[in-house]
């Protein structure tokens, strides 16, 4: 079997990190260097189809083009969970804190599902509960399809937009660079596989009550995917979880406020001595 593609550093308590979509890895470039200097072991995973993690995605050579763009099969959040345990055996990582971001939180509640025991405590980052309805299901087989007819660069403009605070693009070309970049690097299949698995994702709600580690929700405050409401039912269904909401920050708050972020994770590791 393959090796999923990873970043791994440091010695001490494990810390699991899963990016969200279609992003990869090195979303958590400035985490990983941070969590390592404080005596943490980081991973951080490119998910099945996506960053370098390509081999993973069914790829179908068929010359009809309309079979080619059917063909794409979904990578299921269930699928992504058991790619992460069977790098933690790999690692010999028996339990670990579970830290996602958007589709990487679905990916973390599939993950805390089956594998109750191997999760010390859960950060989620700019989480959703709720399953997808007929329009969302919809809404993603058309990205679906456009992405793999016409490739990543028409969503570049729309995602920066969407998922980037104001501050951000006015003031960190930087950081909306990075995000371009990702986003133009990503693998249209890989891209339509993730889709098409978010389409049929679980509905976590039912799964909040049963969560009892300790969790921390992250918000970015001018999230344009993610609305607080999304946050504040996340963190009233999961018994004594903490909220904390950071300024000038969209939907990738770790990138954009990268110092309030890692406090933020850092206050909270420490305080549940994990
Ligand atoms: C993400 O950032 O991972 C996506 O916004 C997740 C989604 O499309 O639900």
């Amino acid at each position: 079997m393959m090796t999923t593609p990873h970043d791994h550093s440091g010695a001490g308590p494990s810390i699991i990190l899963l990016h969200g979509f279609p992003f990869n890895r090195s979303m958590w470039r400035e985490q990983i260097e941070f969590l390592r200097a404080r005596g943490h072991r980081v991973v951080a995973s490119d998910l099945r189809g996506l960053g370098e993690n390509v081999a993973q995605t069914s790829v179908c050579d068929e010359p009809s083009s309309d079979h080619r763009l059917k063909s794409v099969p979904p990578a299921t959040m269930e699928e992504m969970a058991r790619d992460v345990a069977a790098l933690m055996d790999e690692l010999k990582i028996e339990s670990a804190v579970i830290c996602g971001l958007s589709m990487g939180c679905y990916v973390a509640f599939e993950f805390i599902h089956l594998f109750p025991s191997r999760v010390n405590a859960l950060v989620l980052c700019g989480p959703r509960a709720q399953g997808p309805d007929e329009t969302e299901k919809a809404s993603r087989e058309a990205q679906a399809l456009r992405v793999l007819a016409e490739g990543m660069d028409f969503a570049v403009e729309s995602i920066s937009a969407k998922l980037l605070a104001q501050h951000t693009l006015n003031e960190k070309p930087d950081v909306v660079s990075r995000v371009t970049e990702m986003v133009l690097n990503t693998d249209p299949r890989g891209a339509a596989a993730a889709q098409r698995g978010m389409a049929v994702r679980r509905d976590y709600s039912d799964d909040l009550t049963s969560i009892s580690v300790p969790t921390l929700i992250i918000a970015g405050r001018e999230d344009g995917v993610r609305t607080p409401e999304d946050a504040e039912f996340i963190q009233h269904g999961i018994k004594g979880s903490q909220l904390v909401v950071i300024d000038d920050a969209g939907h990738l708050m770790n990138m954009e406020q990268t110092e309030a972020f890692n406090h933020t994770l850092l206050d909270f590791l420490t305080c549940n001595q994990l």
